[in-house]
């Protein structure tokens, strides 16, 4: 049975909204870990648009499982992570211009600056994960790179238009989760994961964690963020 990683940006999305202290992603994280989260996942984008270097430092204090840091390896972002020290610090591609993290990390084309990041982060004693695509030269390349924890983009999945597709990338990914499996690297997956389509990936033997943030928070408005994470938990489970 995976893990159950809540990522709490979009919390932060809302406060930022009316640049005030509402809502507050640490309290989020409380209820997320008290509805049974166990791990908090926060990404800090070089833009801040959602979250501040003050919610790291407050979430890393606060929390009572573990913080995992979504970062770029842009050299500002990797100073704070060292100086904060997160439990794990997952490295994922970042554009300016995108709306989320819209694929995985191409480690194979920038396999140096990557195993640089992961070298420097894990002598401050921060565990690393690279979010790559479900693809056997991705994991190679986060090998290669010094990475023992990957977490795959799910993207793909919870994204296809229809079912042949679907199963094209549910395969793809399955795969994957084999391959890494094999090559004795700790295996994540996230992005797109809603109270829909988890089930079937939860289901994949191999996959530790698996880290939700959009749906989770969206399923808030409605019924509440504890009720809303109690029940991610009980599908994942
Ligand atoms: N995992 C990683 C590495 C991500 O970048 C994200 C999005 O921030 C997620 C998981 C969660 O994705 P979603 O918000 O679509 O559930």
């Amino acid at each position: 049975m995976p893990r159950l990683g809540v990522n709490i940006d979009h919390v932060a999305t809302l406060r930022q909204a009316r640049g005030g202290n509402l809502p507050d992603p640490v309290y989020a994280a409380f209820l997320a870990e008290q509805a049974g989260a166990q791990s908090i996942v926060a990404h800090l984008r070089e833009d801040r648009r959602h979250i501040q270097d003050q919610d790291i430092k407050l979430l890393r204090k606060k929390i009572g499982t573990k913080l995992n840091l979504e970062m770029s390896i842009a050299p500002e972002i990797l100073k704070i992570a060292c100086s904060i020290r997160p439990y794990q610090a997952t490295l994922v591609p970042e554009r300016r211009n995108e709306l989320t993290t819209e694929g995985g990390l191409n480690v194979a084309a920038n396999l140096k600056i990557i195993a640089a990041a992961i070298k420097k982060l894990k002598e401050s004693d921060i565990r690393v994960s690279l979010f790559i695509d479900p693809d056997k030269n991705q994991v190679d390349a986060a090998q290669g790179a010094g990475a023992k924890i990957i977490e795959f983009h799910t993207g793909r999945y919870a994204l296809a238009k229809n079912s042949r597709q679907k199963e094209k990338f549910f395969n793809q990914l399955k795969h994957a989760v084999d391959y890494a499996q094999a090559q004795g690297l700790v295996v994540n997956a996230g992005h797109g994961l809603d109270y829909a389509n988890v089930r079937r990936i939860a289901q994949i033997k191999g996959i530790e964690e698996l880290n939700i943030g959009y749906s989770i928070i969206c399923k808030a408005l409605y019924v509440g963020l504890f009720a809303a994470v109690k029940e991610m938990r009980e599908l994942v489970r």
